[in-house]
């Protein structure tokens, strides 16, 4: 049998992995910038994650719904307490896309309205509903297509409140990346959030932040959307929350009511994710790590800014983009065939950095060397062809 071919592969197979370390099959070190995808929230093989994993392995790892999963309570009052919104419930899923599937469902339920209103550049996931509010139609088979969904331009507070003024009682939702991640890091501007906030409360709608990739400390707050001032009526999460375990949640405000029967998943909230994410919460509070990312970050992008070469560095925390000049377009493969940094991208010139929260400052210093050094490479291999 063959995989089915839909990832475009570096030629890489990573057997080992350790804080923001990586080592391939032949032993080669590689400096992990990428994080997996903004995975990686306390760093690989975590001695704390990698216990707590084991001990709850040993005692039961899943058991169903439909009996009391202590654990989950244990998890919701830490979420509770690091993020902020202990009055909030919480929903346990296994993705990132479940967990907007979810969110844009119970929206609808809970308003009895359709539309949903997405932005451009947007990534939700690839399940009927999020891929339907995510703006990239290559992704969007047809069966998906549905009218329930509009995008507006992302930052842009007239074509809002327009949008607002003609639809706003049909809306159910408005689901929004503070950080957009996929998009290529674009940061949501504070008023356009807020007014989000109001527009949402005015009109009956409820405000969904999509934290998959820019929450759980990563922007240097717990949620991104935390940096305007507002809350969202549901907050959803992933990626950094299982620190590679697959693990997904969505955190619903307190006025919208739950009916038994109303959402459901096998999976979602196994005792052994569970146990993942309650170590992934221990590690981030006990190390600090939000304020970290928050310090690390400004560190780097203040680095970033002052080297030549490349443009338009932008991003919060340790969620940080550049952009690449054409003459340099293939930075990102020289980084990791030559240098062996993983980094990540964005079509169709940005790079994107989302690293552990925990990467050490001499990392970051190895990194910025490193990248100097490349461009400087690039550039002179350039003129000595001219
Ligand atoms: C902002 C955002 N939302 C949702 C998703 C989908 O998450 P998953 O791949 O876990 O379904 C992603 C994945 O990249 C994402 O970046």
């Amino acid at each position: 049998m063959t995989l089915f071919d839909v990832y475009p592969l570096n030629d890489v197979t990573i057997t080992k992995a350790q804080g923001s370390y990586l080592w391939d099959e032949n032993g080669v070190q590689y400096l992990d910038l990428y994080g997996g995808h903004a995975v990686i929230s306390i760093g690989h093989t975590n001695e704390h994650w990698v216990k707590r994993i084991e001990d709850q392995l040993n005692k039961i790892a899943f058991y169903s719904n439909s009996v009391r999963i202590p654990i989950q309570q244990e998890l919701a009052d830490k979420l509770g307490k690091l993020s902020g919104k202990d009055e909030y419930q919480l929903f346990l899923v296994n993705s990132g896309a479940e967990a907007n599937e979810n969110a844009l469902k119970l929206a609808s339920f809970h308003t009895g309205k359709k539309k949903i209103v997405a932005f451009n550049k947007a990534f939700h996931g690839r399940t009927s509903l999020a891929v339907a509010a995510t703006d990239n139609k290559n992704i969007v088979a047809p069966v998906n297509e549905t009218s329930n969904i509009d995008f507006l331009p992302f930052n842009d507070e007239a074509a809002l409140k327009g949008y607002f003024q003609t639809n706003g009682n049909k809306v159910a939702a408005v689901i929004v990346e503070a950080i957009q991640g996929v998009g290529g890091i674009n940061v949501a501007s504070e008023n356009f959030l807020k007014l989000i906030r109001n527009l949402c409360d005015a009109n009956d709608a409820l405000f969904v932040a999509d934290e998959v990739q820019c929450g759980y400390g990563r922007s240097g707050k717990f949620f991104a959307l935390d940096h305007a001032g507002v809350n969202a009526d549901i907050y959803t999460m992933a990626k950094g929350m299982g620190n590679g375990f697959p693990i997904g949640g969505i955190l619903i405000a307190p006025y919208i009511k739950a009916k038994h029967g109303m959402l459901g998943t096998t999976f979602g909230g196994n005792h052994l994710a569970c146990a993942a994410a309650l170590a992934v919460l221990e590690v981030i509070e006990k190390d600090n790590l939000i304020e970290m990312s928050k310090q690390r970050g400004m560190y780097l992008i203040n680095k970033l800014k002052s080297i030549d070469g490349i443009e338009n560095v932008r991003g919060k925390g340790l969620m940080i983009g550049f952009n690449v000049p054409e003459d340099i377009k293939d930075l990102r493969k020289k980084l990791l065939n030559d240098y062996f940094i993983f980094t990540g991208e964005a079509k169709p010139n940005v790079i994107r950095l989302l690293p552990a929260l925990n990467i050490t400052r001499k990392q970051v210093d190895e990194f910025l060397d490193t990248l100097s050094e490349a461009i400087e490479e690039m550039k002179s291999v350039e003129v000595n062809a001219e």
